[in-house]
């Protein structure tokens, strides 16, 4: 019995396709840890773009090509004998990134990992959960409550998110009163709007700051958390840090880079600027450097990178999810915008994917819930 998958050959634009891959068993697995899970949705990002415009990913060794998929949801249809923390029935979201062999990896850390080669499913060296089966061992899952099925495609995105404003809360523990009081979000993709959602639920004063002038959907989601939605084509970066700043926290997702320098420019006293833009071009600008590292050094401010998301953030993915449910009811599934029926319509996803204005979420049913 085989499965159906859809694949890229990294490095080559525009070389997604079908492939089958021989349907996996739970004794794939060793010592009865294995999991049998039937892929119920998977949704792309711009990492899956790019990956399949042939900047981005790589193939498992010794194979040509790369299964995609790193946002999955998924039903387990069976375990082996020695699972005894998932059953039949349950909803999983797997984990992107395997553990490496960095001090990090080993403490169960593998996205603070300090190895060159990372393994991620879907990404890089490892296949991805747009098929549909996988198997898995329990340690590499996160179950999510059946009430949060509809919307659980977002846990992986929401993951990165979670994490990346864990760091900024780490690293003011520093400032021993840290009290952020006007936190900017700059870009309204999934991840910008899934921030500006985490940062709600704590009461923090929120500016969400893009391109696109208002009124669009992204600006009104953005209203219905009680953030200010700002277009970079009304107002500058620094204007609105003149309005509504200084800003304690800002939490960058625009995907271009130079926003990043454009943020340290504004980024508040004693402030934490963090960036979370995969930028797999070339790009390169002139910033005002003297300007921005006098404003780090006399300021105390600290900029940090995040990637990636351990079990701790998924799990805080899990919790910030149930309780938007019962604060934003409908809100999360207001972002999953471009829904693509069944593996065999991947193109659509594509096209979504790459359509000028940028959608929220695309997303592939790959089996009905
Ligand atoms: C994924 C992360 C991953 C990163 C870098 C993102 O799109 O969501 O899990 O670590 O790409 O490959
Ligand atoms: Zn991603």
């Amino acid at each position: 019995m085989t499965v159906k998958a859809v694949a890229v050959v990294p490095g080559e634009s525009n070389s997604a396709h079908l492939v089958e891959l021989p349907m996996p068993c739970v004794e794939d697995l060793h010592d009865g840890r294995g999991v049998l899970v039937k892929v119920l949705r998977v949704g792309l990002d711009g990492t899956d773009r790019e990956i399949n415009t042939g900047l981005y990913g790589a193939a498992p060794p010794g194979q040509d090509f790369l299964v995609l998929g790193h946002e999955s949801l998924g039903l387990v249809e069976e375990v082996g004998p020695q699972v005894k923390e998932l059953s039949p029935g349950d909803y999983v979201v797997a984990m992107v990134r395997q553990p490496g062999k960095s001090l990090y990896d080993a403490i169960g850390m593998p996205d603070m990992t300090t190895d060159e080669t990372y393994y991620e499913h879907g990404i890089s060296l490892v296949h991805g959960f747009l098929r549909e089966y996988y198997a898995e061992s329990p340690e590499r899952l996160v179950r999510l409550p059946a009430g949060l099925r509809d919307v659980g495609v977002l846990l992986e995105p929401m993951s990165v998110v979670e994490k990346g404003i864990g760091q900024a809360f780490e690293i003011q523990r520093r400032l021993r009163v840290w009290q952020p009081r006007s936190v900017a979000v700059l870009g309204a993709g999934a991840i910008g709007l899934l921030a500006t959602m985490v940062l709600k639920l704590l009461s923090f004063d929120v500016v969400t700051i893009s391109l696109e002038e208002p009124p669009y959907l992204n600006s009104e989601l953005a209203d219905e958390l009680g953030a200010r939605y700002v277009s970079t084509r009304a107002m500058s970066l620094a204007q609105a840090s003149e309005m509504f700043g200084p800003f304690d926290l800002i939490f960058e997702a625009t995907g271009f880079s130079p926003m990043a320098f454009d943020a340290m420019e504004v980024l508040g006293k004693n402030g934490v600027l963090v960036l979370s833009s995969v930028t797999g071009g070339s790009l390169t600008v002139e910033v005002r450097a003297d300007a921005i590292n006098l404003g780090f050094v006399l300021g105390n401010k600290v900029v940090v990178g995040t990637v990636n998301a351990r079990r701790e953030h998924y799990e805080a993915a899990v919790r910030d999810m149930a309780l938007a449910e019962c604060q934003y009811p409908g809100w999360l599934s207001r972002l999953l915008t471009h829904p693509v029926s069944g593996l065999n319509n991947y193109l659509q996803a594509f096209e979504h994917l790459e359509s000028e204005r940028r959608p929220i979420k695309v997303f592939v049913d790959v089996a009905p819930m």
